[in-house]
């Protein structure tokens, strides 16, 4: 037929299907070279802190069995129900193209019983995700993750929990972005989430009619993606829901109460969110996002959570799983709108730990400053981790630190911005080295 038209009307089709110029589909974007460099410097540094982790990296097919992800996130997910590309296929099996990492490194494990090789699995993937989603600023139908999983028969343990969050900040740290904010909750066992749903199902239909239409068709199958909608109306509805745990066991509190003692320990900062739930079935137990608001509505870098029986749902073991996954464009565009230090950045940043070794650090600025090596000093005298940070923001190449300790000693800490290498130096080798501008 083409043919046939071809040869009736050649100047015609040359014109629609010769010169016709092919544009990018919408919802992707192409890597100039110019952009290139920060892609691989995101990889170079996540797979050095996944590596001080013990984390191994796995490659899985950008293409799956629908069914896997079907079964993983839920028929009534979002992400199932509206956004999986699915690929036609003549064959009986259907294929769709990867919304996330999460399902198909379960399905890997399963399939090569690696339980069978190792008590616990560390594993990391970086690449290319794909929904149909609608796409705005943030929010792509080709976009890419690095996530890292977790998983292993009875590995149940809150520090656990703890360390995969804080691989996840650390890596976000690592890549400079400092503004984020981490959230976490819990959603129990399997059964303590079916009595989360119902108990929020009873709360939710008391106020039926002030919610959306989705929304009143959510309360029946699946009633926690109420949580996440954004009509005016269905917002000021959730915020004034009463927020309790009664729906726990008193063995997912005490875990859930575990988690939160570890982050404290290892110093992570966190926010208890209780209707943060997540939009995939999976979860279990402990769930995070960490969001930025400099990102606008699409404002999560990085999310992840547990999912204790996904393993054995797609035909493994019983097995412990935890993971997270972040979107290497988000983090791309936090970065972009960190502030940035000066062109002309400074040498020396001092840094007086307190009040009593203030007139010292000043003494030390000015002395700095009089052998024309560019100085500065953090006049608020606040924690070392915020006059740290002032440090960063002002682009300084050292920090200067002097505490109660170095003072006695006539030392200070001398630290290196980029490397993190901190050394005690005395005050006139201090302004040599400065001078010199190495350590
Ligand atoms: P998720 O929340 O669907 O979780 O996605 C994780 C991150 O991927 C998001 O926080 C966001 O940064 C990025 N992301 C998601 N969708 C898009 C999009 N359309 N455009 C741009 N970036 C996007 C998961 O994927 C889970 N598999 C995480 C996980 C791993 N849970 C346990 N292990």
């Amino acid at each position: 037929m083409l043919a046939k038209q071809n040869a009736l009307f050649p100047f015609l089709y040359h014109e629609f299907f010769m010169t016709k110029q092919f544009s990018i589909p919408r919802g992707t974007a192409d890597i100039f070279p110019s952009e290139a460099g920060a892609w691989q410097e995101i990889e170079a540094k996540a797979r050095r802190i996944l590596a001080d982790y013990n984390y191994q990296e796995i490659r899985t097919p950008i293409f799956e069995e629908t069914g896997l992800f079907r079964r993983s996130l839920g028929q009534t997910s979002e992400v199932v129900a509206k956004q999986l590309l699915e690929l036609s296929s003549s064959g009986k099996e259907g294929f769709s193209l990867r919304p996330e990492g999460t399902a198909p490194v379960v399905r890997a494990y399963v399939e090569n019983s690696i339980d069978r090789q190792e008590s616990l699995t560390k594993l990391f993937y970086i690449g290319p995700m794909f929904r149909g989603e609608r796409p705005q600023k943030g929010r792509l139908r080709q976009f890419h993750q690095i996530g890292a999983e977790v998983i292993g028969p009875n590995t149940g343990n809150p520090y656990l929990d703890a360390e995969v969050i804080a691989l996840n900040v650390n890596i976000l740290k690592a890549f400079g972005l400092q503004g984020f904010r981490l959230k976490i909750n819990t959603l129990g066992s399997c059964e303590d989430k079916e009595n989360f749903s119902n108990g929020l199902r009873q709360k939710l239909a008391a106020q039926r009619s002030r919610l959306c239409e989705d929304c009143q068709k959510r309360l029946e199958y699946n009633v926690f993606r109420i949580l996440d909608c954004k009509n005016k109306e269905c917002r000021a509805v959730i915020e004034h829901l009463h927020a309790d745990y009664e729906h726990l066991s008193q063995e997912s509190r005490d875990y859930y109460g575990r988690v939160k003692e570890a982050l404290n320990a290892l110093e992570i900062a966190f926010d208890e969110v209780p209707y943060l739930v997540r939009g995939l079935d999976y979860y279990t137990h402990t769930v995070f996002e960490i969001s930025d608001t400099s990102l606008g509505i699409q404002d999560a870098l990085s999310a992840g959570g547990r999912y204790n029986n996904l393993v054995s749902e797609l035909g493994g073991p019983q097995a412990d799983a935890i993971g997270f996954a972040l979107g290497m464009e988000r983090v791309l565009l936090a970065m972009s709108s960190e502030p940035k230090p000066a062109a002309s950045a400074l040498t020396a940043y001092v840094i007086a730990l307190d009040e009593n070794v203030f007139p010292k650090a000043f003494h030390i600025l000015n002395m700095l400053r009089g052998a024309g090596i560019p100085s500065d000093i953090d006049y608020k005298i606040s924690s070392l981790k915020s006059q740290m940070r002032s440090a960063h923001k002002a682009g300084s190449r050292y920090a200067v630190i002097l505490g109660e300790e170095e003072n006695k000693r006539g030392v200070v800490a001398l630290k290196d911005m980029a490397t993190g290498n901190q050394r005690e130096v005395g005050l006139t080798e201090l302004r040599e080295i400065l001078k010199k501008g190495k350590v």
